[in-house]
């Protein structure tokens, strides 16, 4: 599977979802995430991310957020087609520490 990671955190560019084949990624008010169980690893995703927010879940980088990708994909609706992203979005863009100050 690929995973969604915390650079996503307040981008929420969804490009991910315009070139997904399968609804895989859900939607949680600050980001994204894969449903590992739905995800076919075809890859297409990863390099369409303007954050640089998505690995293969075989990057040692990604390992802690795999867990994270299966809690809330359980808990957050999927999102189907490419939304605008927020307003400032490119503010938030590789800033660090996303997810503890912006996650909730
Ligand atoms: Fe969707 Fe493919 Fe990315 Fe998995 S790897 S989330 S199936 S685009
Ligand atoms: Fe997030 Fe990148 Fe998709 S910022 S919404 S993983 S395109």
């Amino acid at each position: 599977t690929y995973v969604v990671t915390d650079a996503c955190v307040r981008c929420k560019f969804t490009d991910c979802v315009a070139v997904c084949p399968v609804d895989c990624f859900h939607e949680g008010e600050n980001m994204l995430v894969i449903d590992p169980e739905v995800c076919i690893d075809c890859g297409v995703c990863e390099p369409e991310c303007p954050a640089d927010a998505i690995l293969a879940d075989t990057d040692p980088l990604a390992e802690k957020w795999l867990a994270l990708n299966r809690q809330y994909s359980a808990k957050w609706p999927v999102i189907s087609a490419q939304l605008p992203p927020p307003q400032d979005a490119q503010a938030f863009k590789g800033l660090d520490g996303k997810f503890e100050t912006h996650f909730s």
